[in-house]
């Protein structure tokens, strides 16, 4: 594998909105994530990547953009997010954003103009489709319920939205569309923006004569993914797009891929791939229902081991996956991942290293380094979310009642992760000042930063410790470019993994499991790299007994 500049960094997720808010109007601010800038340097965090802030309505949180060129005025002006990139630049940090290019706002002045001549230029924007038959053109469900086809008014043509209507798909197709695209992805380029995390990517390539597929709820309608799985060619749209643009800036791309072959790893990541990294979703699928949240699986520690391992070994030699265990489309990972008795601050540390050791590019989102946790809603109101509230009233047709519609949310909710970030005790958690847009979970009393970050045994200090065993001159290479072998498979609710590089071997064992597990180690002698439970050497001979919750990264000694 080629060496990049980002092999080595450490990436952290802002969700803005509920970062750190400065002007007390209970939405983050760009001035937050300034004033942040030293709390994360000091956790380690290489790159930033911050969800959208650009002009938006707001309708699914921003990322249904109206204008590509401007920020929006909640999160701040131009001139503070060149200030964000020169403070970030002194500190050696990287700012990336997200690029929303499947889809804009149906406020963005394309849409608009393609609306008020539906046979314009502009309308080759987009998808203006002729029905069939006095029906939409196609049967699919689109990723937020309801037909993707919207009827556009006085005419008999509806446009296609893969997301919520008020987020119309750009058409690829169209040579001027890409042209328009790749300039705008460019310009921030030239800003001095260290790269992408690009969504929903895979939905660009179309089969364009939408054929409709079996039913497959009772909705009448059938999930647009079949039509995009079936789809060929995305490599050349992405292909064309790197040269256009990333490519000639060195920068750094992460891309949010569901639904790829497997034979096609190379193609996206590999050393002349689509993107540099990709997210591995492989544990989140495991949870997707049949028909939405209301039938989602909880997670099952065997399948969830296996499905990591596997993304893990298939990437090895081939490029690095992006690793996480929550981001804003989920709910914590500590409540999906950590059963019940291991929810505490030794499961919350195990977890945490489990997924920062692995092969790849560790990504945290904001508040996992506290361990923050589900927030308990008391009705739908208290949600603000456009998929929750679609995810809600389909469970409630489904014939769940209230209550059980609403913990299927607290479960599943992408609010989960979006409540507001926990600083300290104060009020608000030290958010804002004003009145949050989104409810403040109330344990931010025993969960915060501020009494974490003085406490030499808290979850914060231990990610600090974690990264920078990462980065380590000593360790660093094996756990950026050695091989991962998976290790005590046949042990029951063991997770374990060796890094392996040249002659330095490293073993992380965790027992996610109630009660103590034995593992024999390798004679060789040893030493202890990190532990949850302060555990500073190895018993005598070769039996580790690992309790309940534990985790420790060992060195093998040459
Ligand atoms: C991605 C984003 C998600 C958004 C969707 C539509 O999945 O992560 O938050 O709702 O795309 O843009
Ligand atoms: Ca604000």
């Amino acid at each position: 594998m080629k060496k990049q500049w980002w092999h080595n960094k450490i990436a952290y997720q802002i969700y803005p909105k509920s970062f750190n808010d400065t002007n007390g109007d209970g939405i983050g601010d760009i001035r937050g994530i300034i004033e942040k800038l030293d709390y994360l340097k000091e956790l380690g965090i290489d790159i930033i990547w911050i969800s959208p802030i650009y002009k938006s309505p707001f309708v699914d949180q921003g990322y249904d953009i109206s204008d590509y060129y401007s920020i929006a005025k909640a999160f701040g002006t131009m001139e503070e997010f060149e200030e964000l990139l020169a403070k970030a630049k002194k500190r050696n940090m990287y700012i990336v954003m997200d690029l929303v290019i499947n889809h804009c706002s149906n406020e963005h002045e394309w849409f608009q103009k393609a609306l008020s001549e539906p046979d314009g230029e502009y309308a080759g924007y987009f998808y203006f489709e002729k029905g069939k038959n006095g029906n939409p053109p196609s049967n699919y469900r689109s990723y937020f319920g309801g037909s993707v086809w919207e009827p556009i008014e006085g005419t008999d043509k509806y446009y296609l939205h893969s997301f919520a209507k008020e987020q119309p798909d750009l058409n690829w197709n169209n040579p001027k569309l890409k042209k328009e695209l790749f300039k705008m992805i460019n310009w921030w380029l030239d800003k001095g923006l260290a790269g992408f995390r690009i969504d929903a990517i895979m939905n660009i390539k179309k089969n364009l004569d939408f054929p409709d597929y079996q039913v497959d709820g009772n909705d009448g309608l059938t999930s647009i993914t079949k039509m995009i799985e079936e789809s060929s060619g995305i490599g050349d749209m992405l292909q064309e797009m790197k040269h256009e643009t990333f490519e000639k800036y060195d920068a750094f791309t992460v891309a949010e891929v569901f639904n790829m072959r497997e034979d096609e790893v190379e193609d996206f990541i590999g050393d002349d791939g689509h993107f540099s990294t990709m997210f591995d979703f492989s544990a989140h699928s495991l949870t997707f229902g049949e028909h939405g949240w209301y039938d989602s699986k909880p997670i099952e520690f065997n399948s969830w081991r296996s499905a990591i391992f596997e993304s893990q070994t298939r990437c090895q030699g081939i490029g690095f996956l992006a690793n996480i265990i929550e981001n804003h489309d989920e709910p914590r990972g500590i409540c999906r991942y950590l059963p019940e008795y291991a929810l505490n601050d030794a499961g919350v540390k195990m977890l945490g290293t489990t997924s920062v050791l692995l092969r790849g590019i560790p990504f945290i989102y904001q508040g996992q380094e506290i361990g923050m946790r589900n927030c308990h809603m008391q009705n739908i109101e208290e949600y603000n979310d456009i998929d929750t509230k679609n995810q809600y009233y389909s469970a409630l047709k489904a014939g769940l009642s209230n209550e059980e519609a609403l913990d299927v949310c607290y479960v599943n909710s992408r609010d989960n992760a979006r409540t507001p970030m926990q600083w300290s005790m104060e009020k608000n958690a030290g958010f804002s000042e004003g009145n949050p847009w989104l409810k403040v979970n109330p344990n931010y009393l025993q969960i915060n930063v501020e009494a974490q970050i003085n406490d030499e045994n808290s979850i914060l200090k231990y990610y600090q410790k974690l990264i920078s065993l990462r980065k380590s001159e000593e360790y660093g290479e094996v756990f950026i470019y050695g091989d991962f072998c998976p290790a005590y498979l046949d042990k029951d609710k063991v997770y374990a993994f060796y890094r392996k590089l040249n002659d330095k071997k490293i073993l992380v064992a965790a027992n996610f499991g109630q009660d103590d597990v034995a593992l024999e180690l390798e004679k060789e002698n040893k030493e202890v790299l990190l532990s949850n439970m302060g555990r500073k050497s190895l018993p005598f001979g070769t039996t580790l007994t690992l309790k309940s919750c534990e985790v420790v990264v060992v060195l093998y000694l040459k």
